[in-house]
């Protein structure tokens, strides 16, 4: 028996006035499996992540998590099933420490008792020592910056406990050691079992955490495969690597 994708995109498209910005996409995601999209600017990535996290409804088609259709849910009931996302620009709460940014994240969905709030600390603790922030969990998270800053973002996404996780171009800002520093805080969650959606700009990025790849252009999705396959592939180097290497 085939197991049921964590997420399936059937038909989706959104149109904003005269511009389809996502036109007719159609792709899985097998649970533990991470998908990497990649496109020019303007190609429909982060429209297709909103569409994924609820913050704006589609035009036409459907959006099925674990099986069942998530198109009419609101973007908080989508959280609570189990879709987490993280922010091109990020906003932690900037007078809480880094401890307790992620610590809000922990609390998501639960009460908020004392007893509560002690056991999201304690959660909050674990991620903040998977991502290798300990040094910082008193400080207050604003004065985080570069791969720091990033690693709170996705100890704050964990700590939600999702599913399925939507990251969007969270390597913006950084520089090539940072970048490498982050891809190996994302291979960490990627082993807790999770099925991740990664936006990336950065090729090397796509490359070692992608288990397949999907290329848009113009909000059509033109080629899907194994990362080698795709960035090799003539319509992708025209696209997208052709226009960076002119
Ligand atoms: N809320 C919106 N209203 C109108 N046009 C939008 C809106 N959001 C995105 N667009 C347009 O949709 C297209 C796709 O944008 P976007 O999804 O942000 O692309 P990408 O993330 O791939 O760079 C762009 O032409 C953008 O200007
Ligand atoms: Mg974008």
């Amino acid at each position: 028996m085939k197991t049921t994708p964590i997420l399936e995109i059937r038909g989706l498209s959104k149109r904003f006035g005269g511009l389809v910005a996502v036109s007719d996409v159609n792709f899985s995601i097998a649970p533990g499996e991470t998908l990497g999209l990649i496109g020019p600017n303007g190609a429909g990535k982060t429209t297709l992540v909103s569409l994924i996290s609820g913050s704006i409804t589609p035009t036409t088609g459907d959006i099925l998590f674990e099986g069942a259709s998530i198109r009419h849910l609101p973007a908080f009931q989508r959280a609570r099933a189990g879709i987490g996302r993280t922010f091109q620009i990020m906003k932690p709460f900037p007078g809480l420490s880094v401890l307790d940014n992620i610590a809000v994240g922990a609390l998501f969905g639960t009460s908020t008792t004392a007893k509560a709030l002690q056991t999201a600390r304690e959660e909050a603790r674990e991620w903040l020592e998977l991502m290798e922030l300990q040094h910082h969990a008193d400080q207050r998270a604003d004065e985080l910056g570069g791969p720091d800053r990033k690693r709170l973002e996705l100890a704050k996404a964990m700590a939600m406990k999702p599913k399925l996780l939507l990251l969007d171009e969270v390597m913006a800002g950084l520089n090539h050691a940072e970048i490498d520093d982050v891809i190996e805080a994302i291979k960490k969650v990627r082993r807790t079992g999770i099925s991740v959606l990664v936006i990336e700009h950065v090729i090397k990025v796509i490359q070692r955490l992608s288990d397949r790849l999907l290329v848009l252009h113009h909000g059509q999705q033109i080629i899907e495969g194994k990362p080698e396959e795709v960035l090799e592939d003539p319509r992708v180097i025209e696209a997208y690597l052709g226009r960076r290497r002119a």
